[in-house]
């Protein structure tokens, strides 16, 4: 059977919703990543068909069958790596070897604890579904290999407060599933607006959100890495201090400075803030959805980010595996860098669309390049004057907006 009849519908069912049911629905399903209500409820299908078969401890591997495409089938294959279309938990639990990846880098939805008013019982929810990838993750891994979990934080809705789901993940990945926290890492986008504007630009009570939380799991605290591989150009005074000498002292810290600072050592340890703008808006990816009239995926990450833990934590000829691919930005840097990949997605709009990641020789790596030749830059805490006495605290905590606060001080005012 060819590639286009496997994909073909042929089955209608019509189903009667109220449009309230079908606006919930919807807004769940984009809020998951799935661009219709359809893929949604497959998702949910497979899902609830997996627990019952986990329940009873039954062995569910068996070959996907041809005409299920949410038992994940290969669609497209490169030099590399292959692009597999649906539920990647699936595929982690039923098809992939046991121990056979060596990286794992990923980025999930994280849709559902933002469209909604949160509080625990959603965070629980997005704990829940998170399971079966957690199995998967456990399963396929190699002892020595890593999990690398980009995750964005969320504001409560109508509040300025925020989701503790990632905080909730991490923990349940390190209690239940026994991973370890080899390191965590914050990526700071510059590029970010700020962003929600009633509690950053309106009512001023909180600063920009430009920090994704990156989380470095490994099943044994000794996961194969070197930070040797990742080093930063040294700094203006570093490069002075190789040049001219160090003299030997005790640091106010307490820390000895010894004279083997004077090494150069071919770049210097880069911190666990990794600074990269996600700006990009022209590529070839966004060229071919364009051209193909296919939708961009809304949420990539930059090349830099799988590339900088790719590079730190394999080598070539390593299998390196994104289970949420997206865009497939991870397969693209594995295939710049000689790495094996396999990419799970389950929409099959973003799956056409990385496609065209790999139909022209352009491979990558926005971002990754060292395209920039200054580091970013982020002032230190205080650097602009400021006189207290004009800017008041708002006592409030920003309970009232401003147009609300004027409105009652008016009618204050003028009571009549
Ligand atoms: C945050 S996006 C990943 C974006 C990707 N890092 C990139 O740069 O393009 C998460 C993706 O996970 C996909 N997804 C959600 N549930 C899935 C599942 N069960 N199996 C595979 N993919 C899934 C969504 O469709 C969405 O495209």
């Amino acid at each position: 059977m060819d590639e286009a009849e496997l994909y073909k519908k042929t089955k209608r069912v019509s189903l009667g919703l109220t449009e309230l049911e079908y606006q919930s629905m919807l807004a769940q399903a984009n809020a998951m990543g799935f661009d219709d209500v359809v893929d949604y409820l497959l998702m949910l299908h497979w899902s609830s068909l997996r627990q019952e078969e986990s329940k009873q401890e039954k062995t569910i591997k068996k070959a996907p069958s041809p005409e299920g495409r949410y038992y994940p089938s290969k669609v497209f294959e490169t030099t590399h790596g292959s692009i597999y279309k649906g539920n990647s938990s699936i595929l982690m639990n039923n098809i992939l070897g046991e121990k056979s990846i060596d990286l794992i880098m990923t980025s999930p939805p994280y849709g559902l604890v933002r469209k909604k008013d949160y509080g625990n019982e959603e965070t629980n929810r997005y704990i829940t579904w998170f399971e079966e990838f957690a199995e998967g993750f456990r399963r396929v891994l190699k002892p020595n290999g890593s999990l690398i979990i980009d995750i964005g934080g969320a504001w409560k809705k109508s509040m300025p407060t925020r989701s503790l789901y990632h905080f909730d993940l991490l923990i349940k990945l390190c209690r239940d599933y026994g991973f370890h926290l080899a390191q965590e890492f914050y990526w700071w986008n510059p590029a970010k607006l700020p962003c929600p504007a009633e509690w950053t630009n309106i009512r001023r009570v909180r600063v920009k959100d430009a920090v994704n939380c990156i989380w470095w799991l490994s099943p044994t605290p000794y996961p194969k890495a070197t930070n040797r591989r990742v080093l930063q150009p040294y700094s203006e005074s570093m490069l002075t201090l190789l040049e001219k000498g160090y003299k030997p002292k005790l640091r106010p810290s307490g820390h000895n400075i010894s004279d083997k600072f004077k090494q150069d050592l071919g770049g210097s340890i880069p911190p666990n803030l990794i600074a990269l703008a996600n700006n990009e808006s022209n590529g070839a990816y966004q060229r071919y959805c364009h051209d193909n009239n296919l939708k961009e995926h809304p949420a990539r990450f930059p090349a830099g980010i799988p590339g900088f833990f790719i590079t730190m934590l394999t080598n070539p000829g390593d299998v390196v595996l994104d289970p949420f691919a997206g865009s497939c930005v991870t397969g693209e840097v594995c295939e710049h860098m000689g790495r094996k990949w396999i990419c799970c997605e389950i929409s099959e709009q973003y799956v056409l669309g990385a496609k065209g990641r790999f139909v022209q020789q352009h491979i990558v790596a926005g971002g990754m390049e060292s395209s920039r030749s200054e580091p970013y830059k982020i002032w230190p805490p205080l650097s602009l004057p400021i006189d207290e006495t004009k800017e008041p605290l708002v006592e409030d905590g920003g309970l009232l907006s401003p147009r609300k606060k004027k409105k009652l001080a008016q009618e204050e005012h003028d009571p009549a």
